[in-house]
């Protein structure tokens, strides 16, 4: 296990955060089922995708770099079978959306995943792939490994009992390949990346509100993709440049997605000046600009429930930025952050508590008494990526040095996350 020694101190200079999970995972996926060769600029390189690409490769998937692009050689519906068990490691995007794909497909697979993404549930995804004519069974807790049989699936309607894109994305790619119509409702918007690569893909799918509607079957055609960068890789050098006296940064070439931006409004909300440029889209239809933010003094808000989902994976940065506020922030129905890499809620409120917070947990509602401060302490990532980068940023605005174990995590999405944060506070006292 990594250890790492935080040194509290303001943040200065330029980042461009990596390019963004989601999105890098879905156009290995989209392109593996397409017919032709498709093309991938800006590919994340960490653990996660680098999961989605051996899986699809055992899956007779030819992936490829040619120049600074990864080729896909798009298998036209068909991926062939494998008798070795797909190993979804810790990602539960990798684990879900292949689901979806393989419920479509006429042979049987397993699905295993690390220890994290084994306690994951994955009842919500097959349940309604069952529905659709797929065979699947879990463990008896709901959680992989999976069995799956697919083949000759028929379109249904499905209110969807969470808000989450992994589930409806699972849900659409098994609707591609159903015969007849598809109608899903959503409890509340969540991100809509799948939405708009396969409309840009050229698939014929109608959204209504809440609800989507899509008529199988239906073939993709291969894509060229340029990937934005990460909001939520942005997200901790928002938060730290808010809350670490003295910073000033500028967070380049970010995804925009008004379906991930959710933590920017409630940062302005709590009082954060910041300013958004946007300055383009991508192939896929996805909005991406620059932000600019200089330390400031943040006062607290209410987060409602129907907020969590555009903010799925900031709420543990939230929880830190509200230690620096003034007064009392709710962050209300958080419940879908225990059934992330780890329990999210009990991993970041434990450490800050430690830290010297003043928190609550109410149930899945948090309450956080800002005082301005916290203190060093020995804390844990808990096996989450997210959790080690929440703790960085606390740490790095604390009033002594934290040090973190398991600093090792941010490979899932960040790779180079501790030498950009050294660097960005090396320009900080370049500059004082
Ligand atoms: C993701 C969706 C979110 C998010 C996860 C990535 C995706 O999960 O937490 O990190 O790529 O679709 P849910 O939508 O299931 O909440």
């Amino acid at each position: 296990m990594q250890l790492q020694t935080i040194v509290p101190g303001p943040l200065t200079g330029v980042v461009t955060p990596p390019a963004d999970k989601s999105i890098s995972h879905r156009a290995l996926l989209f392109s593996a089922l397409a017919g032709g060769e498709s093309q991938i600029v800006n590919l994340l390189q960490a653990q996660d995708v680098e999961t989605t690409q051996a899986v699809l490769r055992q899956l007779g998937v030819n992936i490829k770099q040619r120049g600074a692009a990864i080729i896909v050689e798009g298998k036209d519906g068909k991926l062939q079978p494998t008798p070795t068990g797909l190993d979804c490691g810790n990602s539960g995007t990798t684990m879900r959306l292949l689901a979806g794909i393989l419920a479509g497909q006429a042979f049987t697979s397993v699905l295993v995943g690390d220890s994290s993404l084994s306690k994951r549930p994955m009842e919500r995804i097959l349940i309604p792939l069952c529905a659709m004519g797929a065979k699947a069974f879990a463990s008896p807790t709901g959680s992989p490994p999976v069995l799956l049989r697919g083949g000759n699936l028929r379109g249904i309607e499905y209110a969807l009992p969470v808000a989450s894109a992994q589930l409806k994305s699972a849900l659409l790619l098994a609707a591609l390949q159903a015969e007849g119509e598809t109608i899903l409702h959503e409890p509340a918007l969540s991100r809509d990346h799948t939405e708009r690569m396969l409309a840009s893909l050229g698939v014929s799918l109608r959204r209504e509100g809440l609800t989507l509607i899509l008529q199988g079957p239906q073939g993709l055609r291969a894509g060229r993709f340029i990937i934005p960068g990460d909001f939520s890789s942005a997200a901790p050098w928002l938060v730290a440049a808010l809350v670490c006296p003295g910073s000033h940064l500028l967070i380049k070439n970010v995804g925009l997605n008004p379906t991930r931006t959710g933590l920017l409004h409630i940062l302005q909300r709590m009082g954060a000046g910041l300013i958004v440029r946007e300055r383009g889209s991508s192939e896929s239809g996805e909005p991406w600009g620059d932000i600019e933010v200089r330390s400031q003094d943040l006062r607290g808000t209410e987060v409602v429930a129907a907020e969590i989902p555009l903010a799925i994976d900031e709420i543990p940065l939230l929880v830190v930025a509200a230690c620096f506020a003034q007064g009392v922030t709710r962050i209300n129905g958080a419940q879908e952050l225990r059934a992330k890499e780890s329990d999210r809620i009990t991993n970041i409120v434990r450490p800050l508590l430690r830290m010297g917070a003043k928190i609550q947990v109410d149930g899945d509602d948090i309450l956080i008494e800002g005082q301005g401060w916290l203190q060093g302490a020995t804390v844990e990532a808990a096996g989450d990526h997210r959790i080690a980068m929440a703790l960085a940023v606390a740490g790095s605005a604390a009033l002594s040095p934290v040090q973190l174990m398991g600093a090792e995590w941010v490979q899932i999405s960040y790779p180079t996350f501790w030498a950009e944060l050294a660097r960005l506070q090396e320009g900080a006292r370049c500059d004082s």
